[in-house]
């Protein structure tokens, strides 16, 4: 196992992406997590990451009291990251100082020593790497040496070989250091030795093992299903190991996309063969939708509708096998239970940054079920590597992400006005198929059609008309935080918005978002 101690840095999450893209598992902890924590896990290797803080202030985060002694009398390799570089520095008696140059960005550094960690010059003896520190390492504790400066003369790279201590000052784990991970690789496999053994069809048997080892063979697990990647992976895992003993329920809330209930259902019977429950509750939803305006409401509503429905659906089947469903399954990704260092005056507790996300909405606390997270350590391309194996179709594994409370946050005000519902569905069908066949829907992060409760004047066959407008968003994205506005061929726009008019019966006028997150967010809701 490789650790990465978290000290709050953007890139921590990419240090752990890169270290299993070596096929090695390496898995993120808070920094100030108590040494136990650490021992705990038994790792070969420690990561100290990087992080927004200096060492100068008193109530800058350190790695546990007693860990630099673990470490050597374990010969435990450590490897500081920027911060985690400053960190083991001034921790071990050295010097770390306010630097006569900040170094922010791109940096030609030169390597001076034929050291481990750039595989014996073999990364190169000049490299451009990514900097971004204001502090630097001014005197080193006693047994370390550099091995690399800066074009500026600031420590980029040192090592203490004898107490296997190493530190970059610069971040390996971002593609603007192109040869990072190079260096990551020769540091793990060359100077700590490790085995590059991780692989995902042992994560998924390991699943199934600890899955098997946890319900018991009476015992019901039920899971809602949304139709998104990450709960149908994980049903798709929990099934191959518990059966049919596992009960899932997809629930149509009348804000799905075109023909979205019939096509997943095909995917869970046809392709994935879970036992799936379709609960029809759209007039349900839409009922208690009716004069909703405030995006915030809606979500609301459709959150308790959601847990009625899913409270009658266990009940229904602890009436039918007579015994309560004990666990339930949630496609929980490891972004959201990562425990990470928050910048110091941002208000933040460690506790307060644990997310707890649920996938279809929130669900009741008196049901009281154990939970079942399979996913919770992997990242989502992961998840769909697992999904993969799993044998999920991979159009579905592709998916755009979908919002839970559907296209009810696609519809601006009220969704149960008219007949807004269907002609935002008719004209994100026609907007997603023109993107399939121009071949770019695996370039887009999400894209979808809004419905805008405003009328415009057209002309339409020799007539006036007075009509709705409708607005089309596509974005690229990393991870849904920020994003970026697609940028289509202009003869790609000019069909689409053709066939939207001539098809969609009551739109006469069509737009595109040309707004990034921030300003903007991805939803209009
Ligand atoms: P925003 O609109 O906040 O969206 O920029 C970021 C990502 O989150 C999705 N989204 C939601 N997903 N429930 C969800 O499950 C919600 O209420 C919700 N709101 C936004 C959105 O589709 C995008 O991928």
């Amino acid at each position: 196992l490789v650790l990465i101690l978290d000290f709050g840095s953007q890139y921590t999450h990419l240090i752990t992406r890169c270290i299993r893209a070596l096929s090695v598992f390496s898995l993120c902890i808070s920094g100030t997590s108590p040494l136990s924590s650490i021992t705990s896990l038994n790792p070969k290797v420690v990561i100290l990451s990087g992080g927004p803080h200096s060492v100068h202030y008193n109530d800058s985060p350190s790695f546990a009291e007693g860990f630099v002694d673990w470490a050597q009398s374990n010969g435990v390799f450590v490897l500081g990251i920027c911060y985690g570089l400053q960190l083991l520095v001034q921790r071990l008696g050295g010097e770390v100082r306010v630097g006569e140059k900040q170094e922010y960005g791109r940096m030609d550094i030169e390597v001076e020593k034929n050291c481990g960690i750039f595989g014996g010059k073999k990364v190169g003896d000049k490299q451009v790497v990514w900097m971004s520190h204001g502090d630097e390492a001014a005197r080193l504790p006693d047994g370390f040496e550099v091995v690399a400066r800066s074009q500026q003369g600031a420590v980029a790279a040192v090592e203490d070989r004898g107490r296997k201590f190493y530190g970059l000052q610069y971040h390996p784990e971002v593609t603007h250091s192109p040869e990072g991970m190079e260096t990551l690789r020769y540091f793990l496999f060359d100077v700590c030795g490790v085995n590059a053994g991780w692989k995902m069809e042992d994560v998924m048997d390991e699943e199934i093992e600890v899955i098997n080892n946890t319900v018991a063979p009476d015992d019901n697990v039920i899971c809602a299903l949304s139709g998104g990647v990450d709960s149908t992976v994980a049903a798709t895992l929990v099934h191959k190991a518990i059966g049919d003993r596992l009960h899932c329920v997809f629930v149509d809330n009348g804000l799905l996309r075109y023909k979205e209930r019939e096509r997943v259902m095909e995917t869970f019977e046809r392709d994935l063969h879970l036992p799936v429950t379709c609960v029809d509750a759209s007039e349900q939803f839409l009922s208690k939708l009716k004069g909703v305006v405030d995006p915030e409401m809606k979500r609301k509503v459709i959150g308790k509708e959601f847990i009625c429905i899913f409270d009658a659906f266990a009940h229904e089947l602890e009436q039918k096998v007579g015994k309560k469903p004990a666990f339930l399954v949630q496609g929980t990704l490891y972004p959201d239970v990562i425990e990470s260092c928050p910048p110091p005056g941002s208000g933040r507790t460690h506790s307060h940054t644990i997310k707890s996300h649920h996938n279809v909405g929130g669900l009741p606390k008196d049901m009281k079920l154990k939970l079942i997270e399979p996913l919770k350590l992997l990242f989502k391309d992961e998840v769909r590597q697992l999904g993969r194996i799993l044998k999920v179709p991979e159009p579905f594994l592709k998916r755009h992400p979908f919002p839970g409370p559907g296209l009810a946050v696609r519809v601006l005000g009220d969704v149960t006005e008219g007949n807004a519902l269907d002609i935002v569905r008719q004209v994100d069908e026609i907007f997603i198929q023109s993107i399939k066949d121009a071949g770019i829907y695996d370039s887009i992060w999400q894209a979808f059609a809004v419905f805008l409760p405003v009328k415009s004047v057209g002309v339409q066959g020799d007539q006036r008309t007075h009509s709705y407008v409708v607005t089309l968003r596509a974005v690229t994205s990393q991870d849904g935080m920020t994003a970026d506005w697609y940028c289509f061929e202009n003869s790609f726009l000019k069909e689409v918005s053709q066939k939207i008019c001539n098809n969609v019966r009551g739109v006469n006028r069509v737009t595109l978002d040309i707004t990034s997150k921030p300003p903007s967010t991805i939803e209009w809701e």
